[in-house]
């Protein structure tokens, strides 16, 4: 099936999924002769996999457009033939006629999230001239047609990999254009995720992060028909050899089952760091974000996670300038981040979505208003985050050495709450989760040094190794 080499670019915008799906993208397009390459003008293919989630994510799209139409008429005029432009992701689904109008025949692939599979078949319709616009949800599974990565290309990316189990959403937040972009809820089968699972860990991933715009509603089927919640795929994920640490991202509060819950009290691989937004601490706006949850619901989820992980470290999303929020609302939020003691949050201003119910509400609050609350909000977690980085110093956390350091004679690697981590170490160290007291905590990372040189063994020895230095 090998054909000529080719050059494959790709960009990648927003969110975690995306990286994921640009590296599935690049998997699709390796049978095919592509190659990836770090260099634009090289390429045979660029593609720009987009953001939908804010305006600003959104118009970036456009001016790289006009940035790459203009690189490519240089490399024309060059006498090269330049590269073909596609645009995959959520704009390219929200706005499919828009980018083929304003592109003025200069793009040649525009195709939305659901249909990477076909990618292709597109490029090969594409040649003929006309610009491809691929928008519908098929029918078909496009996990079942992307090929796996190859254990090359995988030992390549590294020890951490992302893992889409559940794509879409049915919540309908009013201020969010996922539910259009992505479509409704759909979980991938239980097999289809153990599979790709195992891939993964035989090629050396040891920190693995499955992926879902709602990942704790997954709700995937097994061979026998029966429904599999998310707490029985990590307890399955936990069995497989080489699989050290599981994580999962983004969960809505409504969605933290028993069974869950139970998941992360008895799978010491489900790592005690958990990403659920709340997005305000007001329950007038919280109603109105259409989150159907009030600030007494969400903390009634953490208080029931923190009685079975009580060293669970929370992250969260907040939006702030929803419509109709007024001071009082916001210091709702600010008190909410205060009582929730967030060690890591993303904050955001928010952004009027087409199409979505908050677009058209009253009350839309002014720029400058968004703007002081932003800068309030994120004073008051700089403050929280470095105070959960100062929390761990004196500690010994299991760290998974991940790579060199910067310095000879260092590595890298990262915490169970996902803070980067230098220590001094030998390179043979790679891939092995070691005990190392923390010595000093900085704005972005931390750093420390190995307790006890754990050599490569099970992780089980390793993990209760740091239990006894900890004791
Ligand atoms: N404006 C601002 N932020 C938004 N988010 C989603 N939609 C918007 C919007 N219209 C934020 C939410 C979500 C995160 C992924 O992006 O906080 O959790
Ligand atoms: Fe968007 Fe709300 Fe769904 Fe999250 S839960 S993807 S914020 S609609």
């Amino acid at each position: 099936m090998t054909e000529t080499p080719k050059k494959l670019f790709i960009k990648t915008y927003g969110c975690q999924m995306n990286v994921y799906d640009s590296d599935r993208m690049a998997d699709a397009l390796a049978p095919h002769g592509y190659q990836p390459t770090q260099v634009m003008e090289e390429a045979d293919l660029v593609v720009l996999n987009t953001c939908h989630i804010r305006e600003k994510a959104s118009e970036k799209v456009f001016s790289e457009l006009g940035r790459l139409r203009e690189l490519r008429e240089e490399a024309r005029a060059a006498g090269g033939p330049g590269f073909m432009i596609g645009v995959a992701g959520c704009v390219a689904q929200a706005e499919g006629d828009e980018i083929v109008r304003r592109a003025k025949g200069s793009v040649d692939l525009v195709f939305g999230p659901q249909s990477y599979h076909r990618l292709p078949e597109l490029i090969k319709r594409a040649h003929n001239g006309a610009t491809i616009v691929e928008t519908d949800f098929p029918t078909e599974d496009k996990f079942e047609h992307l090929p796996a990565a190859s254990r090359e290309v995988t030992l390549a990316r590294g020890l951490t990999a992302f893992l889409t189990v559940q794509e879409g959403c049915d919540k309908f937040c009013s201020f969010c254009v996922v539910p259009y972009t992505r479509g409704a809820e759909v979980s991938r089968p239980l097999e289809q995720v153990l599979a790709e699972a195992h891939n993964l860990a035989a090629a050396g991933v040891r920190d693995l992060t499955l992926l879902g715009q709602n990942v704790n509603a997954y709700h995937g089927l097994d061979t026998s028909g029966r429904t599999v919640g998310l707490g029985e795929l990590c307890r399955r994920l936990a069995d497989i050899e080489g699989l050290a640490r599981i994580r999962y991202t983004t969960s809505h509060p409504l969605d933290m089952t028993d069974e869950l819950l139970a998941a992360h009290r008895d799978v010491p691989a489900l790592m005690p760091y958990l990403h659920m937004p709340v997005q305000s601490g007001s329950d007038r706006i919280l109603a109105a974000m259409n989150r159907r949850h009030t600030r007494a619901d969400y903390m009634r989820v953490i208080e029931r996670i923190m009685a079975v992980r009580p060293d669970m470290a929370m992250s969260g999303d907040f939006i702030v300038g929803f419509p109709g929020e007024t001071d009082a609302d916001f210091e709702e939020t600010l008190s909410i981040a205060r009582e929730v003691n967030y060690a890591s949050a993303y904050t955001f201003k928010y952004s009027t979505r087409p199409g979505t119910p908050g677009a058209t509400m009253d009350d839309q609050v002014p720029e400058a208003k968004k703007t002081e609350r932003l800068q309030r909000l994120n004073d008051q977690m700089t403050g929280q985050m470095r105070a959960f980085g100062q929390s761990v110093v004196g500690r010994v956390l299991p760290v998974l050495i991940e790579k060199k350091g910067r310095m000879p004679g260092q590595v890298g690697g990262r915490s169970p709450y996902l803070q980067a981590v230098h220590m001094e170490g030998p390179e043979r160290l790679i891939g092995t989760i070691q005990p190392v007291e923390i010595l000093a905590a900085g704005n972005n990372s931390i750093s420390g040094k190995i307790v006890t040189v754990a050599e490569p063994k099970s992780v089980s020895v390793i993990e209760s190794q740091v239990a006894m230095a900890q004791a």
